[in-house]
């Protein structure tokens, strides 16, 4: 296949992804906490992708400012990301109508038809995570524009599931939207093996971390570029009676300190000092702030360093546009790289 004929190919495969995102390319760059601000937004979308705001724990007025900042920085699609468990779900869905945000991604949990009717009745397109058919069909009955599937490799909160195998079960099950691929893709030739596999498109943390306009502390950016695949590890639960929601992360101080505390406040527990309730929430709040304090304050030991296995593959500090000229150019050189002239030979 010749450059152009791979050119052409790439095109027909993400084709629906792009005309779904408004995009050059159908990579999204997924949101994660602290670190997809306006920056970081603004030059993955500037650069052909698909940027999403990440709105974490924020109120209203500061999501409304986030994305004025945002479209101040660049004239192109991004999405923004709202967790469903956010006390003030269905003000951050006005505030994105009223500023006009195409996409909403709503995380952290299924949401409920009345939020999805509600960001669609603002003119938002809606997307989701789906962790299995069923739920992807469910979803998609409630009225769903696309989904994104999320494997166990991935950066952050986790599900079981590898990428490879979610993307086996889910994608040739929902044809009727757009489906996203997500988790440990690094390079250009895994994204084209899962749009090959029937992915409209691909999402993208932890390659994105060391983005020259990422706003990320230095020292957050070092521990990603002297990591390997085997540093992100799942949190650690102790005990199945105070279960941990998994989140993968560089092991670290903090990591470590974790599995100590749970020991701690369970001891503390059963000897009936504090409630299984008043336990529980203990394990869940250890880790409050600690994903800004490694990100914002560069604080890598005692915060939260939370990284995807595609780690590995972040080498050096580059920028974003840079990535993702890479990622599209391996893609091309690998559909540029079949019926080569050994396979011709093979003919002969
Ligand atoms: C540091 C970090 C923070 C993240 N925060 C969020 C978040 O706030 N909301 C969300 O939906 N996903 C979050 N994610 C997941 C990413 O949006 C994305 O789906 C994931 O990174 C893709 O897998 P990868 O890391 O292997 O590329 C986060 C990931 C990382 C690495």
């Amino acid at each position: 296949m010749n450059k152009a004929k791979a050119r052409q190919r790439l095109e027909l495969l993400w084709r629906r992804g792009r005309e779904f995102l408004g995009t050059e390319y159908a990579i999204m760059g997924g949101a994660m906490s602290w670190i997809s601000e306006r920056n970081l937004v603004a030059a993955i979308s500037n650069g052909g992708g698909f940027g999403v705001l990440a709105c974490g724990t924020m109120t209203p007025d500061r999501l409304a400012e986030e994305i004025l900042a945002t479209q101040a920085l660049t004239t192109r699609p991004f999405g923004v990301n709202l967790i469903t468990m956010h006390s003030d779900l269905e003000a951050l869905i006005d505030v994105c109508g009223r500023l006009s945000v195409g996409h909403i991604v709503l995380a952290g949990g299924l949401p409920t038809s009345a939020s999805i009717r509600r960001a669609k009745d603002l003119g938002a397109r809606v997307m989701c995570f789906a962790p299995t058919v069923p739920f992807a069909r469910k979803l998609v009955r409630t009225g769903i524009d696309a989904l994104v599937i999320e494997g166990t490799e991935a950066g952050g909160h986790i599900g079981p599931v590898a990428t490879s195998v979610l993307a086996q079960e889910i994608l040739p099950q929902i044809p009727e939207v757009p489906v996203f691929v997500a988790g440990g893709i690094g390079r250009g030739e895994a994204m084209l093996s899962f749009l090959e596999m029937g992915a409209s498109g691909c999402q993208l943390g932890t390659r994105f971390v060391c983005a020259t306009e990422c706003i990320a502390h230095p020292r957050f950016k070092q521990s990603f570029i002297k990591a390997s695949a085997r540093d992100a590890v799942p949190s650690i639960q102790v005990d199945p009676q105070f279960p941990v929601i998994p989140v993968r992360a560089l092991a670290n101080n903090a990591t470590r300190r974790f599995i100590e505390f749970q020991h701690e406040v369970i001891a503390r527990c059963r000897s009936g000092e504090i409630s299984q309730k008043e336990a529980q929430l203990q394990i869940e709040h250890y880790w409050a702030g600690a994903l800004r304090r490694a990100v914002i304050d560069g604080d890598t030991e005692n915060g939260s360093l939370m990284a995807g296995q595609s780690v590995g593959m972040v080498s050096r500090e580059q920028p974003t546009a840079e990535i993702l000229q890479e990622l599209v150019d391996q893609a091309l050189d690998a559909l540029d790289a079949r019926e080569g002239p050994s396979l011709a030979l093979v003919g002969q």
